[in-house]
């Protein structure tokens, strides 16, 4: 499924110390507080480089490489384990994981009939030592051997209690971590502090684990993963914990109160041959962008305690277990320049233009920045190495300067004074600057949104023609279009008589659209092309949408308590633009659609995607091939479907075309329908429209 990550090649023992010592260094950083000046994926490569130039030349090996550390941490505490908190070996593909588990089951001499499938949850691994039933102390993994002792944190880890169920003396082996509202939540308790925020929610953990005199408290998440009865407890229970399977372990670590992945989407399941645990691999990868913590690979465990005990380990690792990753979701790279745009909604929006970094399948040149206040929150500079996040369809954003590894020549990155398209003042009195002139600004590119094809569909009015509008006056907005003559067309340069006849008869066509295209071509901020169909189709009128208030807007699927005012706010400062609109004739009612005070419609059960989840990838062929994405979302929806762009195990139906990539990979492993474009044409061509078939 990911193909192993190159590895970085070492010449001679120069840059081989080098290459340790900036493993170690890294290593220490990263098992400290998380703040690495690496990323995953760089240090996988630079210790597999000394890995392998270590197999070439034993008689170099240094007493300090990672290869041969427990854990390749470097914070040595002053608890000892009981036990070493050891390290995974992993696995980057599906081809590895059978070399894996051949090897496995050649060392056994039988086969491995009971897998455990869990995720390997990215946050600091930790070991909680519970005597009869109360916890007594908490600690690091440290550097494998002995670890520090956070016990200051017992009680701000969610899912870690006080006291089991029964009064038994074990130890807890588990992830701390934190979730998204846990990180969102630290970063606002941070700033408001010292004004800075924390990188990622990995660091996040780790700083505030280890934390002792913070003026505020930050809330973790403990997931566990394995349990030790106490060394010598020959007690029924400890003798039985050692015996039982490890899935039946961790249902009995759930009955002391004590929080596993069996509460997530992600729960860890058994399985009985490796293809079962590959499709399980599938179905943890895909669900992985939805999850509110993070994950980076999954974990594949011996389920029986006879086999675990019967591989036994390697110096670093257990050999009933290995970790197949994932592609990283975070790196880090330059941010090189910072460049503002004004949208044709006016607002002023930042952009990072970064070194270009491979991140979860694509390459990342370009991420958002959201706004100024956002910027001076993170307190990023020209120059500075970034992490950087994407994951799935999401857009990459920047998350954070890696502040420890600042040279001192980073520069502080300029923030418009004037609006740079247009020079006129900034609107900076909400946290998203606007250019004063709001719409007006960026006429041309509001103007060609609205006639384009997913929206009024206009045919023959480029952007050079509306900029010629634009230039001699004959038009400000798009309701402006609705009002030209064959006369005022005609002069107009490069205007002939044919193509004034044909302009003014695709705008007249354009008055017949449904309400969704004309709610999608006004631009509302926060709403896109599949918002506006949902606004349409909940409201059925403009008057009805005019008429709502927020509360009534949120009641549009998708549509959030902050989305909805901005939602009142756009259609007051576009109403002339709707009144001109009403005046030209333009239709302003959905199709199909009730408004929400009439009896509402039952979507129709013969409808043949009706409550079915749909995502279309690929190339189209066949009669879907003309269409746009959006007319296929379209067509979705009047099929009775829901049109959505990931898979997930929600998906019911994925349409792939041609060249279809990692979508398609997603839904065979998550055991999803697959129809080509010509099979779900078939399937829905009573709601092919004559416009769409015209097209
Ligand atoms: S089992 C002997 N299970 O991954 C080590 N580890 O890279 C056995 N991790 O140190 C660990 N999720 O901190 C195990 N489901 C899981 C895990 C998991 C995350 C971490 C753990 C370990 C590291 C190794």
């Amino acid at each position: 499924m990911t193909e192993t990550p190159p590895i970085t090649t070492l010449a001679d023992d120069t840059a081989y110390a080098e290459a340790v010592q900036l493993a170690v260094d890294s290593a220490a950083a990263y098992y400290a507080d998380g703040t690495s000046t690496l990323d995953d994926d760089a240090y996988d490569r630079l210790v597999r480089g000394i890995q392998a130039y270590e197999e070439e030349h034993p008689e170099s090996v240094l007493p300090s490489s990672p290869t041969g550390k427990v854990a390749g941490g470097a914070v040595v505490g002053d608890v000892p384990h009981t036990v070493p908190m050891l390290s995974l070996d992993n696995v980057f593909g599906a081809e590895q994981l059978a070399d894996w588990a051949a090897g496995l089951e050649r060392r056994l001499g039988r086969p491995v009939t009971v897998w455990s499938v869990e995720p390997k949850l990215d946050g600091l691994a930790i070991s909680a030592r519970y005597r009869h039933g109360r916890l007594a102390q908490l600690v690091t993994r440290g550097d494998g051997t002995a670890g520090e002792d956070v016990s200051h944190a017992i009680g701000t880890i969610v899912g870690l209690p006080d006291r089991l169920t029964d009064a038994v003396t074990v130890e807890l082996r588990g992830e701390v971590m934190m979730t998204a509202s846990q990180f969102e939540d630290a970063c606002a308790k941070r700033q408001a502090h010292d004004g800075t925020t924390f990188a990622n929610p990995r660091s996040a953990a780790a700083g505030t684990l280890r934390a002792q005199d913070r003026p505020y408290v930050c809330e973790l998440t403990f997931f566990g993963y394995g349990v030790l009865p106490s060394p010598g407890d020959d007690s029924e229970p400890a003798t039985r914990l050692r015996e039982l399977p490890h899935s039946q372990v961790m249902e009995w670590v759930a009955t002391q109160g004590v929080q596993t992945t069996a509460v997530t989407p992600v729960a860890g399941i058994v399985a009985e041959t490796l293809e079962r645990v590959q499709e399980r691999v599938g179905e943890i990868a895909g669900l992985r962008a939805t999850l509110p913590f993070g994950i980076d690979g999954i974990v594949i465990k011996c389920d029986l305690a006879t086999d675990q005990a019967e591989a036994g380990f390697s110096s670093r690792a257990p050999r009933w277990a290995i970790a197949y990753k994932l592609p990283a979701t975070e790196k880090i790279t330059k941010l090189l320049r910072v460049e503002w745009n004004t949208g044709r909604t006016g607002i002023i929006a930042p952009r990072a233009v970064l070194e270009p970094v491979e991140l979860d399948g694509s390459t990342v040149t370009y991420a958002t920045l959201h706004n100024v206040a956002d910027i001076t929150r993170r307190g990023l500079m020209l120059g500075d190495s970034v992490t950087v996040y994407k994951a799935g369809d999401v857009i990459p954003r920047v998350e954070a300067p890696v502040v420890h590894l600042r040279t001192g020549d980073e520069q502080p990155i300029a923030i418009p004074q004037v609006c740079p398209s247009c020079g006129d003042a900034i609107d900076t009195s909400q946290e998203r600057w606007r250019c004063v002139r709001g719409r007006g600004c960026r006429a041309i590119a509001s103007i060609t949104y609205a006639v384009g094809r997913d929206t009024l569909d206009i045919e023959g009015l480029a952007e050079n023609r509306i900029q010629q509008m634009l230039d001699t006056g004959l038009i400000a907005d798009f309701a402006d279009l609705f009002f030209l003559t064959k006369e005022q067309l005609l002069g107009l340069e490069r205007m002939g008589e044919t193509s004034s006849d044909n302009l003014i008869a695709a705008i007249e066509q354009a008055k017949t659209r449904p309400l969704s295209r004309v709610f999608a071509a006004l631009g509302v901020r926060g709403t896109g092309r599949s918002m506006s169909r949902r606004v349409a189709r909940h409201f059925a009128t403009m008057d009805a949408i005019r008429a709502a208030d927020a509360e009534a807007i949120q009641q549009v699927e998708g549509m959030g308590p902050e989305k909805a005012p901005v939602v009142v706010d756009e259609l007051i400062e576009l109403a002339p633009l709707i009144d001109k609109l009403v005046r030209a004739g333009v239709n302003m009612t959905e199709p199909g659609a009730t408004p929400p005070s009439a009896e509402p419609q039952e979507p129709s059960a013969d409808l043949p995607l009706v409550s079915m989840s749909v995502v279309v990838t690929g190339t189209m062929t066949g009669p879907l091939a003309q269409l746009s994405r959006n007319e296929v979302n379209e067509l979705i929806e009047r099929a009775g479907g829901k049109a959505s762009s990931s898979v997930s195990a929600k998906t019911s139906l994925l349409v792939a075309g041609e060249k279809a990539g990692s979508k398609r990979t997603k839904a065979e492993s998550l055991g999803v329908r697959i129809v080509s474009p010509e099979e779900f044409a078939e399937q829905v061509n009573a709601f092919l429209t004559n416009d769409d078939a015209n097209v």
